[in-house]
């Protein structure tokens, strides 16, 4: 089979939960965003916005914020992915916003991961106490809603269990 380094940034992927104190470099920072900038998006709208956050207070108001990203207080860097409803299509195509955003989560941790850092998707959206929550930490305006907060670190457990790949859900010519 042929491998590459492309390819072997998406087959190691792990969601990494906990992380050494080590700051986060300001050059690996924005290449964690040019990659969410660098997603596709439906008509290239572009629809998202992103909130870096490496102030501690504020790493831990969010992890207050919220029961599922709780690792957010010991990590030295997250970043909140948004949509903002103003720049999303009218109309029956107008959740969109989410595929776009999802797109520029996953470039986010597919960069985090091929500069040796680890990193977790956690879901805001689509609960509504989460979304309240968040946003309040943050200050995020009515027109955006919060879509993940990817939180991010150098990673402090090396080991993480090999994936099994559910092949048997794959299907050719036809389901
Ligand atoms: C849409 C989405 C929401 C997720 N939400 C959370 C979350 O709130 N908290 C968390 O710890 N992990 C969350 N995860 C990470 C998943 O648990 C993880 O991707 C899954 O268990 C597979 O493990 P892997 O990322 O190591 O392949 C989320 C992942 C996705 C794609």
């Amino acid at each position: 089979m042929k491998i590459n380094e492309t390819l072997n940034t998406i087959y190691t992927r792990r969601s990494i939960r906990s992380y050494t104190n080590e700051k986060i470099s300001d050059e690996d920072v924005n290449a964690l965003i040019k990659a969410g900038l660098s997603a596709p998006s439906h008509i290239n709208k572009m629809p998202w916005e992103f909130v870096v956050v490496d102030d501690k207070m504020m790493l831990e108001k969010i992890a207050n914020a919220t029961l599922y990203a709780k690792m957010t207080k010991d990590a030295p860097l997250a970043i909140l992915v948004c949509g903002n409803m103003n720049r999303t299509i009218l109309g029956e195509g107008k959740d969109i916003w989410i595929q776009d955003c999802s797109a520029a989560s996953e470039n986010i941790l597919l960069a985090a991961h091929s500069l040796g850092l680890g990193a977790v998707w956690t879901a805001v959206y689509p609960t509504h106490d989460r979304i309240r929550n968040v946003s309040k930490a943050v200050g995020v305006p009515k027109n955006v809603t919060p879509l993940s907060l990817i939180v991010i670190g150098k990673p402090k457990d090396e080991d993480v269990e090999e994936k099994v790949l559910p092949t048997d859900r794959v299907h050719y010519n036809g389901f």
